[in-house]
Formats: structure tokens, C-alpha cells, sequence
């Protein structure tokens, strides 16, 4: 039996709470310590998990016991510390969205190929076998050709959790692209609006709905929202339906719910959490022994061209063309 992968997060915000339930079940791997900029929740996250706090992120990647990093900060940051984890010679998992621009990612990709170290979006949402099946499904023609691909995201959350995350153009879309992505290819153009339906202060958008031409021939359409949940018969809580000429498939979080409040939400989507714990095993026990990511680096960079194509196509009132 090989030792365990040694884990170290740096950034101990609301999305640690679920890696760190993940690394817990993965025999594979072990969470060694983390680093958090304020160090009263440094403390507390550290003493909860049963790990180490390092009092800069500089000394957790120099601990040896470490081989691979989880950068799990504000967006802005991604590139930094993921640049400080592979030059420290670190494998590294870095939150979604991977960076705040596509030169950004580009750069990380490149110190990646350099150092030879792996690097991996977290796009969590597609490590889930139902959703595998579906895109075994497409690949083999048995849905015919595609029609249409939906990727509905109607979750309520508070305005103080949202006051720290950005807009949902880019906190959530991104989710709805590497997973449209992942079962239907890539989009051509894009058209896109959002809207401020329940904040009170906050001056970004809770609200967002794209249509997309694909590379397929089939066109897709993409809500993110944190307005409000979705309390209807059959709710599009995270919802993902792709119909074919030959066929139709489907993925709701709805089939697991857990009548207890969730981390943000107001019931736990036993999907999220096992989303996210699969995502670790892969990289794991997969990625580490060089197999490819569901979606690598390449689909994050076409993910955050779409995101400033969206960003464009809101603010002009176009359709814009994917570069
Ligand atoms: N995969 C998912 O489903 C999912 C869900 C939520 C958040 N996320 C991503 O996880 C990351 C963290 O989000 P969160 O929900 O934990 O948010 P959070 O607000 O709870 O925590 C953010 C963390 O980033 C740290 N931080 C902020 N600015 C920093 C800076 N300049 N330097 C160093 N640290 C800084 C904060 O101290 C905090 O620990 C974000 O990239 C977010 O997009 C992913």
C-alpha cells in the first residue's frame, strides 16, 4: 500500500467545508494542513478538519508532507497561488472559475507543461456517473443528432454569502458551460441578459440566461440563478436535459434531497457534495497517475472566452461570435 497524496488548502472559505468532507473519504488521500488569509478562521477550519495551519501559504507548499495543492480563494487570486504551488513543485486542483481572464489561464497552463505538473480545473458538476452515461450516450449516436442542451441552475442564496462571490456570469455560468461542454461540445455564438431580482445592496447580477449556437448544429440554452429556488412539481434545481433526433436524457439534483439546511442552500442536494468528492478521487487517483481530467485546462480557457463573450453580449445587446 502507497502513502497517502498529502493535501493542502489554501483558502479555508465555505467551499473547504466540502473538499474537506471529500479528501476525508478518499483512502488515497490525506489533508495535511491549510492556510487561510485571516487566521481566526485559519484556526478554527484547521482545528474542525484535524490538520495543520502554516501561517503563510509559502510555508505550507515548502512542507514536504504536501504534494498537491487546492487553491480555494476569490477568483482573483487563482493564478497567483497556483503559480506558487507548481513553481514549489506541487501538484494543484484550482476552484472554478480557473481565473479572472483567459491570459490568466493561458499562463497557468503554460507553468503547468513547464514544471510537468498537473494542474486541473475544479469543474465538479460533470463527476457524476449519471451524467457520464449521458455523454457515453451522445458519443455513441444514441440520442441521434442533438437538438438541444439545457443546463438550468435555479438556487436561492442569501445576500450576504453572495456579497463575496462574483456576479453569476461567473460564478455560476461557468458551472452550465464545461458541463454543456462536456456532453455536447463546444458553442459558436452566444447571446445573452441578466437582471438583479432579490439583493437589496448588491450591485451584480443574480440572475442570468444565455442561448448558444453549437459547434453541432444543436443550440443550447443556460440559467444561473440565485434569486430564488424553484418550488414548482418538478423543479429546475440543477437541471440538465439534452435531447437528441433519437432520444432524450435528463440529470436533476432533485432525485437526492436531504430535508436539512445545506452549507448555502436551504436543503442538502446529496449530489453536490458526492460531485465534489468524486472530482477529488479523480484527481487522485487518476489525474496524479497521468490520466486527463474530465474537462482540462483547454475547455477552462474556452469556458472563459465564452464567459467575456457573454460579458460582451450583455453590455452591447449583440450576438457574439466565439473565437
Ligand atoms: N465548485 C463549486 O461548486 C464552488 C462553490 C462555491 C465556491 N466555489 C469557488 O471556490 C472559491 C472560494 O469560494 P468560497 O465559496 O469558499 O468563498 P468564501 O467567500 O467562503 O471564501 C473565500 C476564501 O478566499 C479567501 N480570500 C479572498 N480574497 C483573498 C486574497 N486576496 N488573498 C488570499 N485569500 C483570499 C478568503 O479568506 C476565504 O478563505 C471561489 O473561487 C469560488 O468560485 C466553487
Amino acid at each position: 500500500m502507497s502513502e497517502p497524496v498529502g493535501i493542502g488548502f489554501i483558502g479555508a472559505g465555505e467551499i473547504s467545508l466540502l473538499h474537506a468532507k471529500a479528501v476525508q473519504q478518499i483512502p488515497g488521500a490525506k489533508l495535511i494542513g491549510l492556510w487561510n488569509r485571516t487566521t481566526e478562521r485559519a484556526t478554527q477550519r484547521a482545528a474542525a478538519y484535524g490538520c495543520k495551519r502554516y501561517d503563510t501559504p509559502e510555508d505550507l507548499v515548502a512542507d514536504p508532507a504536501i504534494q498537491a495543492v487546492f487553491v480555494l480563494t476569490d477568483l482573483d487570486t487563482h493564478l497567483q497561488y497556483a503559480r506558487l504551488a507548481l513553481e514549489a513543485g506541487k501538484h494543484v486542483l484550482v476552484e472554478k472559475p480557473l481565473a479572472a481572464t483567459v491570459a490568466d489561464i493561458v499562463e497557468m497552463k503554460a507553468i503547468s507543461e513547464r514544471t510537468g505538473l498537473v494542474c486541473v480545473p475544479g469543474h465538479n458538476m460533470i463527476h457524476e456517473a449519471s451524467l457520464a452515461r449521458a455523454r457515453m450516450m451522445i458519443q455513441n449516436g444514441d440520442l441521434g443528432k442533438i437538438v438541444s442542451c439545457y443546463v438550468m441552475y435555479n438556487i436561492h442564496h442569501s445576500e450576504e454569502r453572495a456579497s463575496t462571490l462574483p456576479g453569476m456570469v461567473r460564478h455560476i455560468l461557468t458551472h452550465n458551460l464545461y458541463t454543456m461542454m462536456y456532453l455536447v461540445g463546444r458553442p459558436t455564438r452566444v447571446s445573452a441578459m441578466k437582471a438583479m431580482r432579490h439583493y437589496d445592496k448588491l450591485d451584480k447580477e443574480d440572475l442570468a440566461m444565455v442561448i448558444l449556437g453549437l459547434e453541432c448544429g444543436g443550440i443550447a440554452h443556460l440559467c444561473a440563478s440565485f434569486a430564488a429556488d424553484d418550488l414548482s412539481a418538478d423543479p429546475w434545481t440543477f437541471v440538465v436535459k439534452v435531447i437528441g433526433t433519437a432520444g432524450t436524457t435528463r440529470y436533476t439534483y432533485q432525485d437526492w434531497v436531504e430535508a436539512k439546511k445545506g452549507i448555502s442552500h436551504s436543503r442538502v442536494y446529496t449530489a453536490y457534495q458526492e460531485t465534489i468528492t468524486n472530482e477529488d478521487r479523480y484527481f487522485v487517483d487518476v489525474c496524479l497517475k497521468g490520466g486527463q481530467p474530465l474537462s482540462t485546462l483547454e475547455d477552462a480557457i474556452v469556458a472563459q472566452k465564452v464567459v467575456e463573450a457573454v460579458e460582451k453580449s450583455i453590455a452591447e445587446g449583440i450576438t457574439v461570435a466565439i473565437e
